[in-house]
C-alpha cells in the first residue's frame, strides 16, 4: 500500500500544493488515512506560502492551502515516502537525478492517473495562469490515485 504520499512540481507553490491540499481533502471525507506533503525540486519559494492566486482558486472550491509551506525536495524524501508524484516530465528528469540508488519509493506522473482526461502532465499556472483548470485536472487525478490506492 501506498500510504506515505508526496506532490512534487517544481515551485512547490502551485501545483503540488494542490494536488496536497485536494488529496488531503478527499481522502479525509471518505474516511482514508494518509500521510500527504509537497515539495518543489526548485528552491526559490522555501518557506512561502502558497501562490495567492492559487490559494484563491482552491479556497473557493474549500480547499485551504494557507498552512503549507514550500520545501524543496530531498534524497531523503525516497526514503520517507511510498509513492512520489511528479506534475510534469521535467520534474520527473530533476526527480532521477536526485534519486538515491536503491531507493524504495515508486515515482509516478500524476496525470496517469487520470487517462480519461487525455492529459500527460499537469500544465503549471504560474505560467498559463489558468488556476481553474489546474485544479480541475488536480481534483480528476486525485479521484484516480484514491481509486486505485482502494
Ligand atoms: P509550481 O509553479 O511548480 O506549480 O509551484 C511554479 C511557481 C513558481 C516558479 C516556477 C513554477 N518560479 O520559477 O518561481
Amino acid at each position: 500500500m501506498s500510504h506515505r504520499i508526496l506532490f512534487v512540481c517544481l515551485g512547490n507553490i502551485c501545483r503540488s500544493p494542490s494536488a496536497e491540499g485536494v488529496l488531503r481533502a478527499k481522502a479525509d471525507g471518505l474516511g482514508v488515512r494518509l500521510e500527504i506533503d509537497s515539495a518543489g525540486t526548485g528552491d526559490w519559494h522555501v518557506g512561502e506560502p502558497p501562490y495567492g492566486s492559487m490559494q484563491a482558486a482552491a479556497k473557493a472550491r474549500g480547499y485551504d492551502l494557507s498552512p503549507l509551506r514550500a520545501r524543496q525536495v530531498t534524497a531523503q524524501d525516497f526514503y520517507d515516502f511510498d509513492l512520489i508524484i511528479a506534475m510534469d516530465e521535467s520534474n520527473l528528469s530533476n526527480l532521477s537525478r536526485i534519486q538515491p540508488a536503491g531507493a524504495r519509493a515508486t515515482v509516478a506522473l500524476f496525470t496517469d492517473y487520470a487517462a480519461h482526461t487525455g492529459a500527460d502532465h499537469v500544465p503549471d499556472p504560474y505560467y498559463t495562469r489558468d488556476f481553474d483548470g489546474c485544479l480541475d485536472l488536480v481534483e480528476h487525478c486525485a479521484d484516480g490515485l484514491l481509486a486505485e490506492l482502494g
